[in-house]
């Protein structure tokens, strides 16, 4: 049973960032089997640990009720790393100095190395960072030296050789941070004197046994999306069960994207999936979402029609006695953006958090067998799993589907032109800086060129988001927004849209260059056609960052006139938006 439990070298501190998980992610990167506990855990938890680091969050140290660390911690001799907040509160928490900046530093920064140290090991002396604060160190702790600085930031690295606690103010474990990854390392191995345990393959006979453990001589139920994830712990749960032991059904929510009932079908008609059914539910999801415009209320909506036709389906079978329990593939990130860790600000809600599913998982009669996995420890998974790397290589899909994509508003409104000659669509969508949520306005451009547009941003506090126009079928005068929330046409309408991106996408191999290419359907319409399509086409590692990818323009044109082609649609816009400071999706 013992080898069951695997020790975490490394425990990350979570203090709410939206990057906490990254950090872990990054770490089970270079081998070593990390985890992420609230910052506030006791001290007594990290005996055995090799080192600690400490997440950026958004609070501020100086704020009633910021999230702390247990002061003894401090003291353990266990070695250390502050990121960003983490940084500061490790500062503050000694008997160095924080306080506000003058102007917040969020973005691509310069770093200059000062002083040689562990942690800059075989790093060059100056490199490209990652910045996403307001507060700094304004005074190091005793004993602290100061190793880096940037233009904006005298203090972006400390650290004291003798306890082997280090901070840095940027953040190491995303990907525009240039020597991350050596900084990591340097951290984990030379600092930590960690030594190489994780490899995600390897714990499937684990994993089985654990979903064994967790069923006993229960069954188990799935409700699949036909993502990886789900598709990936469905595999493993029959592995560990057998066919006849584990059911599952697939709920076709009316928001899916075309012919994927009957991908997933097929994905699961090879698996050997004996029982497995198919609901039809398209008529329920819509109805539920007529008039509906906020995005977080479509979520809630979504999860819970989602939740309501699984107990319909449970009710309808035998897997309501206490003989069944529910099987899903959540995996680690599903959690970090809802909150799901002690603090995070809550951007956005994923379906699967909520209410319904959630009085389940207290009654225990919830199997996650990804919930500590990363998305590419799933794929690599699901490789030795023998699932197919077309199938494993898909960009990932949001739960809610396409119902995220459509959107709508709630009035009619004019588009208003500004001086310099863009224009602002009250269309409002998600966007994130620093750690919060922003819903606003977009900004309409006649180019796309990416500098430009992200410059436009920076200027206009009120968008976060700004699009290019590809194409129209009518003079952008005559377009306005026009009041609208998920109907079937619209759903058609999209899912036409998507069908023929994707197809054109993948014909051209730009697929495979890109992360995920979203297609969202905005009411800005005019002359009987109401809709307008946004192509949205991003590149990223894990989803926590992104950037608007440049299409060649062959492929953008044969997108443009088959998408104007679409009834209904009056215009094609392009989103030059990177995020920060948009998100992925719109909403
Ligand atoms: P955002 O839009 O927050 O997206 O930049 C980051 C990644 O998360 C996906 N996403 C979701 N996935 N349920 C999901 O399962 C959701 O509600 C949801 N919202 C966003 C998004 O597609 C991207 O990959």
């Amino acid at each position: 049973m013992n080898d069951l439990v695997l020790e975490p070298q490394i425990y990350i501190l979570d203090t709410g960032g939206q990057y906490t998980h990254l950090i872990a992610r990054k770490v089970r990167e270079l081998g070593v089997y990390a985890e992420v506990v609230s910052s506030e855990t006791e001290a007594t938890r990290f005996s055995k640990a090799k080192g600690v680091i400490i997440s950026g969050g958004p609070s501020s140290v100086y704020e009633k009720g910021s999230p702390y660390v247990d002061q003894a911690v401090l003291g353990q001799g266990v070695p250390m790393l502050g990121i960003c907040y983490g940084q500061q509160l490790m500062a503050f928490q000694l008997d160095g100095q924080v306080r506000q900046g003058n102007k917040g530093e969020y973005g691509l920064a310069h770093l200059a190395i000062d002083g040689a140290s562990p942690l800059f090991r075989d790093v060059a002396n100056h490199q490209q960072v990652w910045m996403s604060h307001r507060d700094t160190v304004f005074a190091p702790p005793t004993g602290f030296s100061i190793l880096a600085h940037t233009d904006t930031c005298a203090i972006a690295a400390i650290g004291n050789e003798s306890t082997r606690q280090y901070g840095v103010q940027f953040h190491p474990e995303v990907v525009h941070t240039t020597e991350g990854r050596k900084i990591l390392r340097n951290f984990v191995f030379a600092i930590c004197g960690c030594t190489e345990d994780w490899q995600p393959a390897s714990r499937i006979p684990v994993v089985e046994q654990q979903i064994r453990d967790v069923a006993g001589d229960r069954n188990i139920f799935f409700f699949v999306s036909g993502g990886v994830d789900s598709t990936v712990a469905y595999t493993l749960c029959l592995r560990a069960l057998g066919e006849a032991r584990v059911h599952g059904a697939y709920v076709d929510t009316g928001l899916m994207r075309e012919d994927e009932t009957e991908f997933v079908r097929g994905i699961f008609d090879s698996l050997g999936a004996r029982h497995f059914r198919i609901e039809l539910a398209q008529e329920d999801f819509l109805e539920a979402l007529d008039g509906v415009v906020e995005p977080e209320r479509k979520r809630k909506i979504i999860g819970e029609k989602f939740v309501e036709i699984q107990e319909g389906v449970l009710e309808s079978g035998p897997y309501l006695d206490g003989h069944w329990i529910l099987g899903q593939g959540t995996i680690y990130p599903d959690t970090i953006e809802s909150g799901g860790t002690a603090k995070a600000d809550l951007i956005k809600t994923h379906h699967n958090r909520v209410a319904g599913i959630q009085k389940l998982m207290a009654e225990n009669r919830i199997v996650e067998p990804l919930a500590s996995f990363y998305k590419d420890e799933v794929r690599e998974i699901g490789r030795e799993l023998g699932l197919p790397a077309a199938f494993l290589d898909r960009h990932p899909f949001p739960g809610p589907g396409l119902g995220i994509r459509c959107l709508g508003a709630e009035r009619d409104e004019p588009i208003e032109l500004l001086a310099d000659g863009s224009w602002i669509a009250p269309v409002h969508s998600v966007g994130v800086q620093g750690d919060s949520r922003s819903y606003r306005p977009v900004l309409i451009v006649d180019h796309l060129d990416h500098a430009r547009a992200t410059e436009a941003i920076n200027a206009n506090q009120r968008v976060n988001r700004v699009i290019g126009i590809v194409g129209l079928n009518l003079p952008l005068e005559r377009l306005s927004v026009i009041a609208s929330s998920i109907t079937p046409d619209r759903m058609d309408r999209l899912r036409r849209s998507d069908a023929i991106v994707r197809r054109l996408s993948l014909q051209a191999g730009f697929d495979a260059q890109v992360w995920q290419f979203p297609v969202v359907l905005i009411p800005i319409g005019g002359d009987g056609l109401p809709d307008s399509v946004v192509l949205r086409p991003i590149h990223s590692v894990d989803g926590m960052t992104a950037q608007s990818v440049v299409m060649p323009e062959t492929l953008r044109n044969g997108m443009r006139d088959a998408l104007l082609a679409v009834p209904g649609v009056a215009a094609v816009f392009y989103d030059l938006t990177h995020k920060p400071p948009g998100t992925i999706e719109w909403e």
